[in-house]
């Protein structure tokens, strides 16, 4: 598995482990896609993929090349104004106001491995074994423009990862309308549409539409990734399933605006392309600059959904995600938002962590109060010191007291904010993103800090870097908790104020690189609100972000569920909490709540004080069993089985790499009386491997576990739960001879 280019250099053929990746340059020049999809055979040529007709009516690329319309071919980075009138990869503007490009191909460079982008999140292969590289030259020689198109397989994961490069290497200015970093032209359209929207508190909902004529599109202008689209997308065959079918998943590393659009045309060819949102950028390109997109990714399978995200998660595992963390077990947290809310004393903490550690947790962590003088909402963002009116020994004594408990010790922080209400504000209102001559848009009493400009960037980063020494701190939740508006900002010329946002996006991503070199133990945890900023572009640094600020289980099973289908369960933290639940007002029992939190990092946010003899008991045990189980819950294969979208039930799966450990979660959302039996059937076990289920005397093969399933009978349980139920099935391999 390889790359490989034909003898003439014409055919390049992308080899991965179960698919094919193929293109070739074209008569004039330009690229010609010409396959993505179950691997082939590698050839000299393609004839047949190569071959393209002229249709009246439609527009030639130039009287030399009279048979090349572009409308009609594939296109591999496709320039807008010369006969594609599809929606463009890309638009670079001239010095005249043109933005007709012709990109020819210039020449290619091939190397083994993959080197991390600079100034922003990317994959990585560090030690140059599992990567290849290829990068595709094309110029423009009117605009003077260098465009390098750069393809990294990953070979094992069917993972391909794009980018573009720009380079103007003319005497004048270019301004950049639109660089996306992926485009994918498929032959046909017959395909679904799987999207995760949402909101706050129900993020990542699926929703499945057949691709139809035009443009579908999921997209953010909030300067976040956001919890109303999330940047991960699939393209399914409309018989593909969990369990089979073609499909292929799509995701962004980046945290900022993006566009990821799917365009049907007349040919009813679909072309997707995936990048920043062009609507609020543009970039200047002065003589020599150049500017680098963001990476996207691509994978496909034809063995179904399951496949597609165990794919994405192994691969995240070891070419995305903080290598500091990437494979660690990650700690049980007690988080004390919804202990305290803002009504914090250095006693009350300490009596929870205390509890904390009785139980078996281990990390505390010290949410939003505790700096400034916070004792609402409506204050102190930006003032990163101790409150000492209410923690009056400094929160390094408390970090020590923590620490001496037995536990590790997190703080939360809102770093991209100001209050104005703040001593910050008294001395740096300006570094507030606003317009002098507009009242500034204000979201939860709060205004954003202007990352784009160096000094600021270089405080929160002193600022944070204290506060991490005095407590010698383990964790760090970084939240973010309003969007961006009044984009404006006083260090960047007129002509460049379109960049505001991608150079906002860069300045966080500094501040945070610079932390984690700095601080190489310290784990981030990101938060927007809950969910809302839970994209690849943050997971490079913060390998966990909190799913969403909804913990009901009942909810939260269509939001992990959701989630899970671009992500993997080490990324999701999901906590145990108050029953009835704080955001729903549902109520469920402590086994539900924990059942549905353990299949992620997990956590409490409950106050572990308040619980009875019994419940205190209960948590105990339950905390073995996550820790027991904890490497498979965070690092497993993880299956969808049921879907809480669209059955009464939901049902999910991990299992061991080596299939010898296996948990299921069964949760029933809708009980009748007097039900039939209902069958649990499992996944990705081995069918000659004889195993143990919890519950049940008699051993099973892989094959009966699957194909049979296990008859339950839930019945009794109905009428005494008559709310909701959940069950965890514990599967373990046994030796063949105790088979009765
Ligand atoms: C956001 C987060 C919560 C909590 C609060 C604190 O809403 O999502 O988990 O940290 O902020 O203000």
């Amino acid at each position: 598995m390889t790359i490989y280019i034909n003898k003439d250099e014409t055919v390049f053929h992308l080899e991965m482990k179960d698919s094919s990746y193929i293109f070739r340059i074209l008569e004039n020049g330009e690229l010609q896609h010409l396959y993505f999809g179950k691997r082939i055979h590698v050839k000299e040529n393609y004839n047949q993929l190569m071959a393209y007709e002229k249709r009246g009516f439609e527009v030639s690329f130039s009287e030399e090349f009279e048979d090349i319309q572009q409308s009609m071919i594939q296109n591999e980075y496709s320039s807008y104004g010369k006969g594609d009138f599809r929606h463009p990869a890309f638009q670079v503007q001239g010095m005249n106001g043109s933005r007709i490009t012709t990109l020819k191909y210039q020449g290619f460079e091939l190397k083994k491995g993959k080197n991390r982008l600079n100034s922003l999140p990317s994959t990585f292969d560090d030690i140059g074994q599992c990567a290849e590289t290829l990068t595709i030259i094309l110029t423009d020689s009117i605009l003077d423009l260098t465009v390098r198109l750069n393809y990294t397989i990953f070979p094992k994961y069917n993972v391909l990862v794009r980018n573009t490069e720009f380079l103007n290497n003319s005497n004048n200015k270019l301004t950049l309308l639109k660089a996306m970093s992926l485009q994918l032209d498929l032959p046909d359209s017959q395909y679904d549409f799987i999207q995760f929207s949402g909101a706050w508190l129900r993020e990542r909902q699926l929703y499945r539409t057949s691709l139809r004529p035009g443009i579908q599109a999921i997209d953010s202008l909030r300067y976040s990734s956001s919890p109303q689209q999330n940047p991960f997308f699939m393209l399914s065959r409309r018989e593909t399933t969990e369990h089979s079918g073609e499909v292929y998943g799509f995701n962004f590393i980046y945290s900022g605006n993006f566009q990821n659009m799917i365009e049907v045309d007349h040919f009813d060819t679909a072309r997707v392309t995936v990048g920043i949102n062009p609507v609020e950028f543009r970039f200047l390109l002065n003589p020599a600059e150049s500017f680098v997109t963001p990476e996207a990714i691509v994978t496909y399978s034809d063995q179904g959904m399951n496949q597609m995200s165990q794919q994405l998660s192994d691969f995240y595992r070891h070419h995305l995600v903080n290598p500091n963390f990437s494979q660690a077990s990650r700690p049980i947290i007690l988080n004390s938002w919804e202990t305290f809310y803002f009504d914090l004393s250095t006693e009350k903490i300490l009596d929870l962590a205390k509890a904390a550690k009785d139980l078996g947790i281990e990390l505390f962590v010290l949410d939003d109060g505790w700096f400034g003088h916070r004792k609402d909402d409506k204050s102190s963002l930006g003032d990163w010191v101790t409150d000492r009116s209410r923690l009056p020994e400094g929160i390094g004594f408390l970090a020590d007291a923590i620490h001496k408990i037995g536990l590790q010790f997190g703080l939360w922080f809102e770093p991209e904010m100001i209050s104005i209400d703040s001593d910050l504000y008294k001395n740096h209102a300006d570094w507030t993103i606003h317009l002098l001559d507009r009242e500034k848009s204000v979201g939860r009493n709060q205004y954003v800090l202007d990352l784009t400009r160096q000094e600021v960037v270089d405080y929160l980063f002193d600022s944070i870097s204290k506060i991490i020494i005095e407590t010698n701190l383990d964790y760090i939740k970084w939240d973010m908790n309003r969007h961006i508006t009044d984009i404006y900002s006083i260090e960047l010329d007129s002509e460049q104020q379109m960049e505001f946002g991608h150079r906002y996006i860069l300045g966080l991503y500094q501040l945070l690189d610079r932390l984690i070199t700095k601080f190489p133990s310290v784990l981030f945890e990101s938060c927007s609100s809950g969910g809302g900023r839970f994209d690849l572009g943050l997971m490079y640094y913060a390998p966990q972000a909190w799913t969403s600020d909804d913990t009901d289980p009942i909810e939260r099973l269509k939001i992990q569920h959701g989630t899970s289908y671009g992500y993997s369960p080490s990324m999701m933290t999901a906590h145990v909490s108050i029953s009835p639940n704080e955001q729903s007002g549902r109520q469920t029992s402590l086994d539900t709540r924990t059942n549905v939190a353990y299949f992620s990092s997990f956590g409490y946010e409950l106050d572990v004080t308040r619980l009875s003899v019994e419940e205190k008991e209960q948590v105990r045990e339950q905390i073995q069993f996550y820790k027991k189980y904890r490497s498979l819950f965070q690092y497993g294969d993880f299956y969808r089985i049921n879907s809480p979208f669209s059955c009464d039930s939901a049902s999910w799966q991990v299992v061991s790499k080596n299939k010898c450990q296996s948990i299921l979660l069964y949760a029933l959302l809708n009980s009748k009386l007097n039900p039939g039996y209902t069958r649990v059937y499992f996944s990705g076990l081995d069918k000659d491997k004889c195993y143990s289920v919890s519950g049940f005397d008699e051993f099973f093969y892989g094959d009966e576990l699957m194909n049979a399933g296990i008859k339950v009978s839930l019945s009794n349980l109905a009428l005494c739960v008559p709310e909701y139920l959940t069950k965890l099935f514990v599967i373990e391999e046994v030796v063949c001879k105790l088979c009765k």
